[in-house]
């Protein structure tokens, strides 16, 4: 198919509500970090699909696990015992630290993984209220859906059980100072707490979807002694941001935090679909058999996850992320201040850059004179950098949110860099007008 046949037929077949669009991309295949399009164009992802292709595309291993996976299937679900699923429930165990009888729930994707967690933390503890954050994202449908801070603001039906809290974010402090803002929080935190009948507090260790916001240092360790101090369980949403992308195995790693329950999505299926909540025995074994998906745990999508979860930590891939983040960070930093760029003008346009690992929030501004948050612009700098070679997606209105597949290579980086740099000045000049961007409204 060529471009405009395949926009044109996307447009009569594929279901509007599943469409988040940023550019009129179409792409025949990917591999490594790169993808190509129909016209033969290569690209530098820096989306990794939203970090779900965490080890990029076509990896030789995983394929090969679904390869072989697929040529014998015990079966394709949970109702008959198989090793792969054991397998993973086993590997997550092992990797997720916790103490005590514990279970992993497989399943689709990070929507259904965190939705069960919510559902069966409700149950066990028999607890109605759900304590999230503003601007969160935990799923689309079911409770994660009606306690993710982001869809509930634009318009999804609220959990009547939930309490929304602000996500403290350095950048722009919602109580006047970083400090006050974090004391803030955890206030709201404690107030919702000490009315007893909370179930389950669900967190994001940076929150992606409402802004790509890194927390301050110690809220999350503050948080989870909060929580955890009454009895209280705390769920970490790792399904973003987790498996090594963030310069150690998990997000929640860097605040030293022991969740009760932490989920997992996007990259741990290495391009395929499966997710999966860790968490006490006596919140994910009861009432048996009620959260099913028919095809859930099945073996070939556990299969890829073992690939995924023996590949990374084998080649060290939380210490590259950590180092690549680094050096991402570094030349993003440059350009704020000036430096390594064309001529020093994308620098006024770059309010804050912040990330751990290869976890990487680029906030935009009309001006650094005034931080005024620039969505238009952000739009149309997404889009420009589409047309010159380099794939990225937006998040809270004016974030670009780098998170490219953990198999990029710093020449790579460095050209994404320069592309940012141009993109900038390219659409501060009007090369990009409001009718191109005007059917991609992203978010
Ligand atoms: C933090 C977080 N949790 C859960 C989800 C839901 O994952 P999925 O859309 O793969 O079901 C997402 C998706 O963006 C997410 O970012």
């Amino acid at each position: 198919m060529q471009h405009e046949e395949l926009i044109r037929r996307d447009a009569a077949a594929v279901a509007g509500v599943e469409k988040l669009r940023f550019y009129p991309a179409t792409m025949r295949s990917g591999s490594g970090a790169k993808l190509t399009d129909l016209d033969g164009r290569e690209y530098i992802d820096l989306t990794a699909t939203w970090t779900a292709a965490g080890l990029g595309y076509g990896h030789p291993r995983v394929a090969e696990a679904v390869r072989q996976a697929l040529g014998g299937q015990p079966g394709s679900g949970l109702s008959i015992m198989h090793e792969n699923a054991v397998l993973l429930a086993e590997r997550l165990l092992e990797l997720v630290p916790g103490s005590g009888d514990r279970r992993v729930y497989i399943g689709h994707a990070g929507s259904d993984a965190c939705d069960v967690a919510l559902r069966c933390a409700r149950q066990a503890t028999g607890k109605p209220r759900v304590v999230a954050f503003q601007h969160s994202y935990h799923g689309g449908f079911g409770l994660a859906q009606s306690v993710s801070g982001v869809l509930v603001e634009g318009g999804a039906e609220p959990d009547p059980g939930a309490v929304f809290v602000p996500y403290p974010n350095p950048f722009r402090p919602h109580a006047g100072t970083v400090e006050a803002s974090v004391d803030d929080s955890l206030r709201l935190v404690e107030e919702a707490l000490a009315c007893g009948d909370v179930a389950i507090v669900a967190v994001e260790p940076i929150l992606s979807d409402g802004g790509f916001v890194v927390p301050p240092e110690g809220f999350l360790s503050r948080l989870a002694d909060l929580v955890q101090s009454t009895g209280t369980l705390l769920m970490v949403d790792e399904v973003k941001m987790g498996l090594a992308r963030p310069g150690l195995m998990h997000a929640y790693d860097h605040e030293g935090v022991t969740p009760d329950i932490v989920c997992f999505g996007k990259s741990l299926g290495g391009g395929l679909p499966i997710g999966a909540a860790v968490g006490p025995a006596w919140v994910l074994d009861a009432p048996p058999a009620s959260a099913l998906l028919t095809m859930a745990g099945n073996s070939v999508c556990s299969a890829a996850a073992l690939a995924v979860l023996d590949e990374l930590v084998e080649h060290g891939y939380a210490a590259r992320a950590a180092r690549l983040g680094e050096h991402f960070m570094g030349r993003l930093r440059e350009l704020q201040s000036g430096g390594g760029s064309q001529d020093g003008r994308s620098a006024r346009y770059i309010g804050d850059v912040r990330g751990h690992g290869l976890c990487i929030g680029l906030e935009l501004v009309k001006d650094r004179a005034s931080n005024g948050i620039a969505p238009e612009f952000t739009r149309k700098v997404v889009y420009r950098m589409w047309q010159l070679g380099v794939t990225v997606f937006s998040v809270g209105a004016n974030v670009l949110e780098i998170t490219p597949p953990l198999v990029i290579e710093e020449e790579e980086i460095d050209r994404a860099v320069t592309v940012i740099d141009q993109a900038i000045c390219d659409v501060a000049d009007g090369l990009v007008s409001d009718e191109e961007v005007a059917p991609y409204s992203g978010w």
